[in-house]
């Protein structure tokens, strides 16, 4: 049995995440490499000292830099906002040790691709957790896609939107930092964008529309002062992708009511695949030639015979959840690491997600087509 030192950075929404997917993945799995979860840093000491312990870290720092150089520290995970995650992923770079990282990777494509590139030289490996991609359902998907089932692909048409920046209310957070890149365009944007690069390939050309519908926001929770919004609350794209098909995305967090629509449909000559995040699941799927009559969408349930479902539960139908997708994600960075397939979005990947959402947001900001 080996021991893979964990040092995770940031302990909020998604370093919760994490250290959930770290501590369950070796037992779901049975893998031979067994994450420990040695070194948890935060902003400060008693916000470290306080998640090291419900997340079951066995120490804290609030110096990421000391996480870094730790020697029981050897997979460096960053869970902070995104204006960080370049500073803190080019110094364990530098430290030569594996990198896994939020997304969006970084504020602009040039400082991902920098990150990529600084990875590539080092010979560090990198993985970026777009988790949504390790739904057994995406992967369902892609396999239907790749056997040429659906015949060849036609069109895309995405969208990923959420509400919870719907209230004019809700206080200016770091995700309006245009510091920290775009906004909902990469927050989310990059999301749907990593879909739709998984499912169809590469995005060669794109016109893009931004919009920013709060213009100012409370500077923090009860404040009265207002903060202009610099970045956008919602984004659209018409799309061209290399392999001729085209297609349109959009990303919205003031989409009132929308919780999770991560939804996608991909049209082929011999059928369509059908996708929502809020009924993860499950996935539609359409072919041509039915008897007429009797056509329609057949809805598939997730299940033991779709990639890695069978390690979480026997049964067909049983659901899977949000941290289930990051516990695959974790495996499949385990995998990687032992020598196993090449995890995918890595930071190269990634850059090339980023160079789509800066194509989106010029192309918004000059009105016209912008090539990726
Ligand atoms: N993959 C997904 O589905 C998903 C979902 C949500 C967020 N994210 C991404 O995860 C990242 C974090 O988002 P979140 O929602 O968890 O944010 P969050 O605000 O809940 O957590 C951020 C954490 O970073 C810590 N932090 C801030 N500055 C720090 C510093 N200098 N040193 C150490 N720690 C510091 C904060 O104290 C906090 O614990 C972002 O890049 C975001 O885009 C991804």
């Amino acid at each position: 049995m080996q021991r893979l030192g964990i040092g995770l950075i940031g302990s909020g929404f998604m370093g919760r995440s994490h250290a959930i997917a770290f501590r369950a993945v070796a037992g779901i799995f049975g893998l031979e490499t067994v994450p420990v979860l040695e070194l948890l840093a935060d902003i400060n000491r008693p916000t470290a000292e306080r998640a090291a312990k419900a997340l079951g870290f066995a120490r804290a720092t609030d110096d990421w830099q000391a996480l870094i150089a730790d020697p029981a520290v050897g997979l460096v995970d960053i869970t902070t906002p995104n204006t960080l995650h370049k500073p803190m992923a080019l110094a364990a770079i530098a430290a030569g040790k594996p990198v896994y990282c939020e997304k969006p990777l970084a504020a602009t494509a040039a400082d991902a691709q920098e990150m990529a590139d600084a990875a590539k030289a080092a010979g560090v490996q990198t993985f970026v957790g777009f988790n949504y991609l390790k739904n057994p359902m995406l992967a369902l998907a892609r396999e239907v896609i790749l056997n040429g089932e659906i015949g060849d692909l036609v069109s895309f048409r995405g969208i990923h939107a959420e509400d919870y920046m719907t209230d004019p209310l809700n206080p200016w957070t770091w995700r309006l930092d245009p510091a920290g890149g775009h906004g909902a365009v990469a927050d989310i944007g990059s999301h749907i964008l990593s879909v739709a690069r998984f499912l169809m390939g590469d995005i060669v050309e794109v016109s893009g529309q931004i919009v920013t519908v709060v213009p100012k926001r409370p500077a923090g929770p009860g404040s009265h002062e207002l903060r202009d919004v610099l970045v956008d609350d919602q984004a659209r794209a018409l799309i061209r992708f290399a392999n001729g098909a085209t297609g349109s995305i959009e990303a919205s967090w003031v989409a009132a009511g929308r919780k999770m629509t991560l939804a996608f449909e991909v049209t082929g000559t011999k059928g369509t695949i059908a996708f929502d995040q809020e009924r993860m699941n499950e996935i539609q799927i359409y072919f041509t030639g039915q008897r007429r009559g009797r056509e329609g969408f057949k809805t598939i349930l997730s299940g033991p015979d779709h990639p890695n479902y069978r390690d979480f539960c026997p049964a067909p139908g049983h659901h899977l959840g949000f941290n289930d997708m990051k516990t695959i994600e974790v495996k499949a960075i385990i995998d990687a690491l032992a020598g196993g397939p090449a995890f995918m979005p890595d930071f190269q990947e990634a850059a090339r997600i980023q160079a789509a959402v800066d194509a989106i947001v010029l192309s918004a900001r000059e009105r016209h087509w912008v090539t990726v």
